[in-house]
């Protein structure tokens, strides 16, 4: 069973390729094979994050260039912003979707024909949302805009502190009829893991918001997830 799951922000960085990088390396600790796919058009960083260098990147301008190996069942490859006219995102994601058990596709914030033509091909979107006032104005935004929009959609909020809107968070989720799928705590760790290219899924406060983000959208992780603790 093959899922494809995009991930999306308001602007304002609100945690999308933090997201993607991490749900996939969770997905891939869990035997479920994966492909994650830096689908930014403003260069998601998403290389970067998992600490390989430009050249390494593999360009996914055609669906027969393979993706490259980043770790056992994890996959990456990228969409450089001059490919994004002749790309055409549905035949990559049914090839994709052939050889693997999870797409996680970062789609950042700034929405084009590329980034509408793959969400609309997946299985889940998820909503990066950092819930203090901007971050929840933004994506309010961008949800009411309606230019993204998946078979199934849910909202992730990113960056949870003290003091943190709580009773917007249930409002946003209200207004606009989506699930709330996670919340992930600000940690110093994690951005400390990330800007050194060091796996960031492990991060304690991480472990259980992943696993019941990764059982509610991915059948297969159900069982894989069993052994995460
Ligand atoms: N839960 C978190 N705790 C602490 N820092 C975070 C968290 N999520 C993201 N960050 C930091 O926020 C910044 C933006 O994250 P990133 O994933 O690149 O955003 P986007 O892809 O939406 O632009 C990065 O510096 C990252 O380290
Ligand atoms: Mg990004």
């Amino acid at each position: 069973m093959s899922r494809v799951i995009a991930i999306a922000g308001a602007k304002g960085s609100p945690g999308c390729s933090f997201l993607a990088v991490a749900l996939a390396r969770r997905l891939a600790e869990g035997q479920v094979s994966t492909l994650l796919l830096d689908a930014d058009a403003e260069g998601g960083g998403v290389a970067a994050l998992l600490d390989l260098g430009p050249a390494d990147a593999s360009n996914a301008n055609s669906a027969d260039e393979p993706a490259i190996e980043v770790d056992q069942n994890l996959s990456f490859a990228e969409i450089g912003n001059a490919s994004a006219e002749v790309f055409n995102g549905l035949q990559w994601l049914s090839d994709a979707r052939a050889r693997h058990q999870a797409v996680i596709v970062d789609l950042g914030h700034s929405t084009g024909s590329l980034q509408r033509q793959l969400s609309a091909a997946a299985d889940w979107l998820l909503w990066v949302v950092v819930p203090d006032r901007s971050g929840l104005q933004r994506a309010d935004a961008a949800l009411a805009s309606g230019a993204l929009g998946a078979a199934s959609a849910g909202l992730i909020f990113n960056r949870v502190r003290r003091g943190c809107l709580e009773g917007a968070e249930a409002a946003l989720a209200s207004r606009h009829q989506l699930p709330i799928l996670g919340r992930f705590a600000e940690d110093r760790q994690v951005a400390a893991r990330l800007t050194r290219g060091l796996p960031v899924h492990r991060v304690w406060s991480l472990r259980r918001p992943l696993r019941e983000l990764a059982k509610s959208i991915h059948p297969d992780a159900g069982a894989a997830v069993l052994a995460w603790r």
